[in-house]
């Protein structure tokens, strides 16, 4: 992580080993030339005259300056077209400029907000610099450039006129944020055979330390003896138990209903006994994102310390096909006593998370829940690997998260939840059925999990997508290869711009 530091400087002012500045396409004038050495500006009046250099987006020129100034290089970076230069702009291209600096080995820059200085601007300018600068190097053991440089950390001055401590907080927060992202990426990453449930309980666990949050694990015994059959059930067949994570974060003095995060965190996923085929079967250790973001999300809520009131509960299975595994035809009695049929056990996040969605609000009672989980491949062929379906019963919700999505860029879409898709999951022999074939795949995923939502306020956020970097993923210059930790800093905008009461 980078430490990020606003500061009041003119741009030739600036004492530092790479200036970066943007410049937006056919607006090349450089209007600050009195402040530079008149050496470097002809130089650069030069680049711009000659088109070397003509701002289209991403684009990037360096230039050395000889000792002519306070500055070692300046760098500069096509920002495109001002019309449609947004945050997410911002977030790009000062995502690409860590990275430059990166590459060049400099651990030290300083760098002119692309536009008016607006808190907005300035939270995507420390977002895209710190999420850039994450890579997962946990078992790399050739100690090559890039490693190195992740291991030590980078300085970043973001030059303002004015509202200096108004932008350092914000930045601060951001970083914070960013931190617990990064924190989701890594535990993403790690490697099935390092991430049992057991594993990721522990990961759990030092951060309920670090932050002091209640937390409490539930264990297979309990889960039979409390009716998550569920959750036992989908655990059956793997040598590491099922865990069941419960973290409470009490920001709130009144004993104000809670939000309920409820995360999938299956640690691999081969499908057990409906396995799944070979190709691309090492990507299911992706399969706790879910768990990951919501453990991250109660990382950043906790040490930016907002004031509400906070539960999340993650299910931690590893499915897995053996002699003790669930099998279909399996009929599963729910912890809400519902029962279903199980027809394919690689539906298997469906019934975890129905488990935990029944505890946690009997449990809880909360205002809101929000669930996340890479659950359904149908919901990539529906909106792509860049795009999350919302899928909820509360349209004002819905509508919330759907607008602070376009701000984070985390691209979030509403499928319906339309009535005809509870008559695909109707079974013949129990209550429901865990499937409901091809047609409307994320949405029929969705209706399953409704009926263990009780009527409250409920989204749910399949990330099958954009959990992590696949086919199909778009390139952005902060989202490196691997898990994304993609929701989370929408989720968080959320709880903080708590105000909501369901009606
Ligand atoms: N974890 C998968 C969903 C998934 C698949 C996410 C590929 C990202 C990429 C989930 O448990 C699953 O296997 N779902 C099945 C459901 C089907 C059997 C109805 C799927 O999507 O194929
Ligand atoms: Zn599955
Ligand atoms: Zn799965």
């Amino acid at each position: 992580m980078a430490h990020i530091h606003i500061e009041k400087a003119k741009i030739g002012q600036k004492q530092t080993q790479l200036l970066v500045i943007g410049i937006f396409e056919n607006e090349q004038d450089f209007v600050q030339s009195k402040e530079l050495d008149p050496v470097i500006y002809s130089t650069i009046k030069e680049i711009f005259h000659n088109k070397e250099f003509q701002g289209t987006f991403g684009s990037i020129v360096i230039i050395p300056t000889m000792n002519k100034g306070p500055m070692k290089k300046i760098m500069f970076i096509g920002l495109g077209e001002k019309e449609k230069f947004t945050t997410e702009s911002a977030r790009i291209i000062s995502g690409k400029s860590a990275l430059k600096a990166k590459e060049l080995g400099i651990k030290e820059i300083a760098i002119f907000p692309f536009s008016n200085a607006e808190e907005c601007l300035l939270e995507a300018i420390s977002e895209g610099i710190n999420l850039s600068l994450y890579s997962f190097n946990k078992y790399k053991t050739i100690n090559n450039d890039e490693v190195s440089f992740s291991n030590k950390p980078i300085h970043v001055t973001i030059l303002v006129n004015s509202d200096v401590t108004r932008f350092q907080s914000v930045v601060d927060k951001a970083s914070l944020i960013v931190e617990s992202v990064n924190f989701a990426r890594e535990m993403g990453n790690l490697p099935p055979n390092e991430c049992s449930p057991a594993q990721f309980v522990s990961l759990a666990s030092s951060v309920a330390d670090r932050y002091s949050l209640k937390m409490r694990v539930i264990e297979r015994y309990e889960m039979e003896s409390i009716g998550l059959n569920g959750v036992v059930a989908v655990g059956n067949g793997s040598n590491n138990p099922p865990k069941m994570v419960i973290l409470e974060y009490n920001g709130n003095q009144q004993d104000q209903r809670p939000y309920l995060l409820v995360g999938k965190a299956v640690t691999f996923d081969t499908g057990g006994i409906s396995l799944k085929p070979g190709d691309k079967m090492d990507e299911m250790k992706f399969d706790k994102c879910g768990g990951c973001n919501v453990v991250a999300i109660m990382k950043a809520v906790a040490s930016l310390k907002l004031p509400l009131n906070v539960v999340a509960i993650i299910p931690s299975v590893e499915n897995m096909p053996s002699s003790n595994s669930y099998r279909p035809g399996d009929i599963i009695r729910l912890y809400n006593g519902k029962t279903i049929e199980v027809i394919n056990t690689d539906a298997e996040g469906r019934i975890i998370l129905a488990d935990a969605l029944a505890y946690g609000i009997a449990t809880y009672h909360p205002k809101v829940v929000i669930d996340m989980a890479t659950l359904t491949g149908a919901c990539i062929i529906a909106l792509g690997a860049n795009v999350a379906a919302m899928i909820g019963t509360n349209k004002e919700l819905i509508e919330r998260l759907g607008k602070i999505s376009t701000k984070t860029a985390e691209k979030m879409w509403e499928l319906p939840l339309y009535e005809e898709f509870y008559e695909q999951i109707k079974s013949n022999v129990a209550d429901i059925k865990n499937i409901g074939g091809r047609p409307g795949g994320a949405i029929t995923a969705a209706a399953f999990l409704s009926n263990f939502t009780e009527g409250i306020p409920w989204i749910h956020l399949d990330i099958a997508g954009p959990a992590w970097t696949q086919d199909g993923t778009h390139d952005r210059s902060y989202n490196p290869k691997g898990a994304t930790g993609f929701g989370i800093r929408s989720i968080i905008k959320l709880l903080m711009e708590d105000n909501y009461t369901p009606s």
